[in-house]
């Protein structure tokens, strides 16, 4: 039996493997065809193994989900570019990752460019199940969509006498054994849903612009951090990430040696660098990853990602 691409017969393929054309009496085309589509199908075959592979840890890795709250109630610290780029990561890591978007900005839908139909809002005021709230953005990755409808939500969480602080938690049951993490991008200030988003996560993600402003207002969060730990003792700050890193500009580097004063070595995380690729990929709805694979703002996140996933 001959192959339909070269045309040599099928039992000499054994011997293009390990053989010279001259000692296979064949010519060189077809020896050189042959030798091409051995390789195509390997690389195809070993692609297709790696994203099984993911999977198949992704599934042996779902024992629990992880609850991830990018969260500062100072403005313009990178929460949501942290938000995206972190969940857009972990996504393109095999794991599955839910993005939430608790802001009534709604800028998460735009970075990535998409416009859902449905969000956080739908289930908040119980018109729908998580499920059907969630879109699909990329591949092992889906969004729960926020925007300016949640101001009416944050309204009802507000007039509730008891129990307020758990509308969240309640409504984000149906999600565990699904993802393997939610990540949650919060509104600058502190409001009723902010509470609620607290609750509800475990594992506090603090970026930190490196200004003396954001200095004063992390210590004023972390006060408040507190408060919220003496009823939710599950929470943890677990990362503070320090953003529009310059190491050119002396108070950056200040500012980063302050941070060490009062958090552990292990919580501070690798600084992402101030990078235009960064503020440009929203415009473009994508990812750093995939508007500036090679910036150094990819390989920043990416190191973030990589200690997410270890710790
Ligand atoms: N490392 C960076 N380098 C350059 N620009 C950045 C960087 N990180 C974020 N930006 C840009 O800075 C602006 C503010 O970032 P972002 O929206 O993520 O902050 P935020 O904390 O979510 O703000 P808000 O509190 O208003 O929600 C955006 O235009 C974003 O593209
Ligand atoms: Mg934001």
């Amino acid at each position: 039996m001959r192959c339909l691409y070269t045309g040599i017969p099928v039992y000499q393929y054994v011997g293009v493997l390990v053989q010279c054309p001259r000692a296979l009496h064949i010519n060189e085309t077809a020896y050189w065809s042959a030798r091409l589509l051995l390789w195509h199908l390997a690389v195809k075959w070993l692609s297709k193994y790696t994203s099984k592979m993911a999977r198949l840890n992704s599934l042996l890795r779902r024992t629990g989900l992880r609850k991830i709250v990018v969260a500062l109630t100072k403005g313009g610290v990178g929460k949501t570019t942290t938000a995206v780029n972190l969940s857009a990561g972990l996504a393109a890591s095999g794991f599955h990752t839910l993005l939430i978007d608790t802001d009534t900005q709604g800028q998460i839908s735009t970075a990535l460019g998409v416009q859902p139909e449905k969000g956080l809002a739908d289930v908040l005021s119980d018109e729908i199940s998580v499920e059907e709230a969630v879109t699909s953005v990329r591949q092992n990755l889906w969004l729960l969509a926020g925007g300016v409808s949640l101001a009416g939500a944050k309204r009802m969480i507000a007039r509730k006498d008891f129990g307020g602080e758990q509308v969240l938690s309640q409504q984000l049951e149906p999600l565990e054994g699904k993802f393997d993490f939610v990540v949650i991008d919060t509104a600058p200030g502190w409001d009723s849903l902010s509470i609620n988003v607290l609750f509800y996560g475990q594992e506090l993600l603090t970026p930190v612009s490196l200004e003396v402003l954001t200095l004063q207002g992390l210590l004023d969060f972390s006060n408040r951090i507190s408060e919220v730990q003496e009823y939710h003792a599950g929470l943890k700050q677990k990362y503070v990430l320090p953003t529009f890193m310059d190491r050119r500009v002396k108070k950056s580097n200040e500012i980063l040696e302050q941070l060490k004063n009062y958090f552990e070595p292990n919580q501070i995380c690798h600084p992402i660098r101030y990078s235009v690729k960064i503020s440009e990929a929203p415009g473009y709805g994508q990812s750093i990853y995939e508007y500036a694979p090679r910036s150094n703002g990819a390989l920043d996140y990416k190191q973030l990602i990589r200690k997410v996933v270890a710790t």
